[in-house]
């Protein structure tokens, strides 16, 4: 399973390259806008630090055809690398995602928020789908469902196209996203921290520190 991270921040993206198994990052308009950042040059920074070898999931804007493809066309050109073009699964996103496609443009259709838009944009070419899940469940609707019916669906009709399940807001979603067949997940950055966060493991390190020190004392090192 892929764990992106969730984020522009450099100093997230920086820390969650040097200490996690992270295979890439998605951005969206709104996380973009948080760094207060100039939009080329940050996408151009974060690209230099995960190499050109993760994956990169930046979104385009426009909310027609056109537009969208020549933004996609644009990113994939500036960017480059092992870049998806993130398109929002409404009627001229999908038409932009049948045209991109022909174009070996790698597309990841998001704001998807039913199996059926999933399914529209699979036939269209994307590589990725991705389902919100806090996003339903805020709105007493079943994200983890969603998840799991899009990989039903899949797996019957044969459909290639994966899961990059989003929107996450804890743990327990994380892991039932997991579970239900999510291909990938992308995460802020304070979850990937909660994701290896247990009291008993933090417990169990310091009671070996202090019965090692309590025999050995506070400097003697394995080797
Ligand atoms: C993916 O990149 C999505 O745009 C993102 O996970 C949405 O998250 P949010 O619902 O927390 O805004």
């Amino acid at each position: 399973m892929l764990i992106l991270l969730d984020t522009a921040n450099i100093e997230y993206i920086r820390k969650g390259i040097e200490y996690y198994p992270i295979d890439g990052v998605t951005t969206n308009p709104s996380i973009i806008s948080k760094e207060n950042k100039d939009f080329l040059p940050l996408l151009k920074e974060i690209r230099k630090i995960i190499g050109k070898d993760k994956a990169l999931h930046i979104q385009a804007l426009g909310t027609n055809a056109e537009d969208i493809i020549e933004e996609a066309l644009y990113i994939n050109d500036k960017i480059g690398g092992n870049l998806y073009v993130k398109i929002p699964v409404i009627n001229e996103g999908i038409k932009a995602m049948k045209i991109l496609s022909d174009k070996n443009i790698k597309i990841t259709a998001t704001a998807v928020f039913t199996p059926l838009q999933a399914l529209m944009a699979a036939k269209s070419g994307a590589s990725f789908v991705a389902p919100y899940v806090n996003r339903l469940d805020n709105i007493s609707g079943n994200g983890i469902k969603v998840v799991s019916d899009i990989s039903k669906l899949f797996k019957i009709h044969n459909l290639d196209t994966k899961i990059l399940a989003a929107s996450f807001k804890n743990v327990e979603q994380v892991y039932n996203a997991s579970l239900v067949g999510s291909h990938a997940a992308t995460v802020p950055f304070n979850l990937i921290e909660d994701m290896l966060y247990h009291p008993l493991t933090n417990k169990s390190v310091d009671k070996f520190i202090d019965d090692w020190e309590n025999i050995y004392g506070k400097n003697k090192k394995i080797n």
